[in-house]
């Protein structure tokens, strides 16, 4: 499993209000590595990501998962979001009128699950994570950390190959910060995912395999 991102370009808008926010970005990230994405704010790293989640076309080059466009056409890209990708974004985006168990099981359900073994699912990966007091609580009445920390696991009930995650770790301690990070990085390495995670947070770098720079919309460092 491999995921190749060739030559990638965004430009948004046109004319005198056109920017460049991608110019020509280059890497393969293949099964069971974990890279982190670094750059300054405004760097394109949200953009890259988005576009790799099949949320946002590129303006030109190509996205291959195991050597074939990862995104042909909207019905493959809803198939890809539902089935191979788990996207966890910066703020928690959760449903405010479901529980945090019902979080995740409508997810499972989605994906294919039946009821039950989606509910089995849910409570591990809560549970996983501190959560199981929790698995009755609506978002309003969860902190702003343990909102994220739902979202988190949310993103893995699909049981997802390339695993997206942009700053998930901004509004947690640096303790659960880190554990969110070995998790994610245990998970990549043990069932062989593909993890891609934006982060400014210098302490989160060594768990990544490869952390990569970006600067005005293009790769500047790989190490
Ligand atoms: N839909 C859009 N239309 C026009 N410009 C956009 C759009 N989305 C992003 N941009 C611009 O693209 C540039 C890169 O944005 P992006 O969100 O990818 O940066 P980032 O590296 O994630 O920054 P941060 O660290 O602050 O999250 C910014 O200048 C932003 O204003
Ligand atoms: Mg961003």
């Amino acid at each position: 499993m491999s995921l190749d991102i060739k030559n990638i370009y965004k430009i948004f808008g046109e004319g005198t209000s056109e920017t460049k926010v991608l110019n020509g970005i280059d890497f393969t990230v293949n099964q069971g590595e974990f890279i982190i994405i670094k750059g300054a704010s405004g760097s394109g790293k949200t953009t890259l990501l988005t576009i790799l989640g099949g949320l946002l076309s590129q303006s030109s080059g190509e996205i291959l998962y195991n050597g074939k466009p990862m995104y042909s056409d909207l019905n493959h890209a809803a198939k890809m979001r539902l089935h191979e990708i788990g996207f966890i974004f910066q703020s928690s985006h959760l449903i405010p009128y479901l529980n945090v168990a019902e979080q995740l099981i409508t997810i499972g359900v989605e994906a294919g699950m039946d009821k039950k073994e989606a509910k089995n699912r849910a409570e591990t990966l809560l549970s996983s994570i501190g959560l199981s007091h929790r698995l009755n609580a609506y978002p309003s009445m969860l902190s702003g950390g343990e909102k994220q920390r739902v979202a988190i696991m949310r993103a893995f009930m699909n049981q997802p190959k390339i695993i997206l995650a942009d700053e998930p770790t901004a509004s947690l301690d640096a303790t659960r910060a880190t554990e969110v990070v070995e998790m994610i990085d245990s998970k990549v390495k043990q069932s062989g995912l593909i993890g891609i995670m934006i982060t400014h947070d210098k302490r989160l770098f060594s768990y990544a395999d490869k952390v990569i720079e970006l600067d005005e919309g293009k790769v500047i460092q790989a190490q």
